[in-house]
């Protein structure tokens, strides 16, 4: 399966839940090659953190910052993989477009700050335009970086705010602001394998893996 985890705007997570939906189904068993699409090159930087420890599995990772490259390159490889991952930058760059042609699903992460509920109506643009020359491209959006605990007044707003963009499906399964997370990502670990363990921030991850796959 082919999964976009993207949104034009940046710091809300997308390279955090790039890196752990990878890890997550590598741990499973599964062939994963990650492609960081932005610049920044944050998740191939996550990647080469994780094999300079060695850890195991390792993940196959590349970084291709322009569309049709992106395309060319997963076109070729299309059979070597059982997922393909692709992190794209934190706006409306030709990675983002390449990304959704190719994916089966897109994965919107979205922080409950009204800015970032605003530009889910960018995503939703984007959407329609990769649906109007393509099938069967299944759009989700998903919660990261939640007020720990109960949702708050503010976190169910956005959440109200977001099953109102008819293009994506709000994915019941939001992810708290944990140290875990934060912790996780920069080393290029599964928060599964951190130590000491946070058993929330996992089953967090793991609700988000059983609803997308
Ligand atoms: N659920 C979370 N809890 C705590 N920190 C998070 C969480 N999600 C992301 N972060 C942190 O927020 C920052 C931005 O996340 P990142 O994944 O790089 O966003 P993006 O790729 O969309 O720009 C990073 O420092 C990351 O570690
Ligand atoms: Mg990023």
């Amino acid at each position: 399966m082919i999964v976009a985890v993207a949104n034009t705007k940046g710091g809300v997570g997308k390279t955090t839940l790039a890196v752990q939906l990878s890890l997550a189904r590598a741990l499973a068993g599964r062939d994963v090659w990650l492609i960081d699409g932005d610049r920044q090159g944050t998740a191939m930087a996550a990647i080469a953190a994780r094999s300079e420890a060695e850890k195991q599995p390792g993940i196959a990772c590349a970084q291709y910052a322009d569309g049709p490259q992106i395309r060319a390159q997963v076109q070729q490889q299309l059979g070597k993989w059982d997922d393909i991952i692709i992190d794209v930058g934190g706006r409306d760059s030709t990675a983002l477009r390449a990304a959704l042609i190719l994916a089966d699903t897109l994965l919107v992460p979205f922080a409950p700050r009204s800015y970032d509920v605003w530009a889910l109506d960018d995503m939703a643009e984007l959407v329609d335009d990769a649906r109007s020359v393509r099938d069967g491209l299944r759009a989700f959006a998903v919660m990261n970086q939640a007020d720990p605990g109960p949702l708050s007044t503010d976190n169910l707003d956005a959440i109200a705010a977001v099953t109102e963009v008819p293009q994506l499906i709000y994915l019941p399964t939001p992810l708290r602001r944990r140290k875990a997370f934060s912790n996780a990502g920069g080393a290029g670990l599964s928060v599964t394998e951190l130590s000491p363990r946070d058993p929330k921030a996992i089953a967090e991850i793991n609700a988000l893996v059983k609803r997308l796959f």
